[in-house]
């Protein structure tokens, strides 16, 4: 039995476990290792089950409880689910399951897109799971309800498949953002929220794609939470008195099926390129 008691105690100088579905939460790792550089990490891409946006809840949750255990039994003193759609089907499984371990998750920023919005109207770019979960149409409707900005959710199906076969130049990776942002574009939309952890990946292609079609005087902003969250890990490890100061950035590495696109993503986001990604059965 994995699930943590009352009586658990945490050691500060334990890693942190981070996982997605893949790749992506890599884009959250860069941000949490900048803010956070006496850690030790462990990553977990689960590439066997990849993309998690075009599957069921049960699905989703029961391979977040699969993962956690695993972290759980390596002693992780802290998890971050460094991916919208697991967090959206499972986090609250997660947190229920594991109540004494510090939990951070996701949320598409949907708040700092409404509140810098000029427009009032905001694109969403996100799996379908995220989209049609429960917590994200109630963080819609109550920013809504605040601040009257109209939020257009787009739903990227096969994005994330694509961006896991590991070659961000694809055709088809160009082609699908060619067929998910130029109808946001088209209604002004002045904020792009990458509701999804793969999609810092791409950003380059959609800000190209802006610039091609509004000119470089444009104002239309992306959107990505890498970065608070890492502030609110650094916040929660503060609070708890459970900062780590010995641990040296190191990560370490798995994927729970080929590990081809996880080293070659290790390399776009680490400072070092000596992380060997490992294979992991789970
Ligand atoms: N990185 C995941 C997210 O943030 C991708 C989900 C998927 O595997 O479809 O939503």
């Amino acid at each position: 039995m994995s699930s943590l008691t009352n009586t658990q105690h945490f050691d500060k100088d334990a890693a942190i476990g981070v996982f997605d579905s893949g790749i992506g939460g890599l884009s959250v790792l860069k941000h949490l290792r900048a803010q956070l550089p006496k850690e030790k990490w462990l990553y977990i891409a689960d590439s066997d089950y990849t993309p998690y946006g075009e599957k069921s809840d049960e699905e989703i949750i029961a391979r977040c409880i699969k993962i956690t255990d695993f972290f759980i039994a390596q002693n992780i003193k802290a998890l971050v689910v460094a991916c919208n759609t697991a967090t959206a089907a499972a986090a609250a499984v997660l947190r229920q399951r594991y109540p004494e371990l510090i939990l951070v998750a996701m949320e598409p920023g949907l708040k700092p897109a409404a509140l810098h919005s000029q427009s009032k109207v905001v694109g969403v770019l996100a799996t379908q799971s995220t989209l049609r979960s429960n917590k994200f149409k109630l963080l819609q409707q109550t920013l809504s309800q605040e601040t009257q900005v109209q939020f257009i959710p787009q739903a990227c199906v096969g994005l994330v498949n694509e961006i896991e076969k590991g070659n961000l130049a694809a055709n088809e990776i160009i082609e699908l953002i060619h067929r998910y942002v130029p109808p946001l574009l088209a209604q002004n939309v002045d904020h792009l929220v990458l509701g999804c952890t793969h999609y810092p990946f791409v950003a380059h292609i959609i800000e190209k794609l802006i610039v091609e079609t509004l000119g470089t005087a444009h104002n239309v902003k992306l959107i990505d939470t890498g970065e608070a969250v890492a502030r609110r890990l650094a916040h929660l490890l503060e609070t708890k008195k459970l900062l780590g100061s010995s641990g040296e950035n190191e990560v370490l590495a798995r994927a729970t099926g080929s590990t081809s696109t996880l080293q070659l993503a290790l390399s776009f986001v680490m400072d070092t390129t000596d992380v060997l990604a490992q294979s992991v059965s789970l």
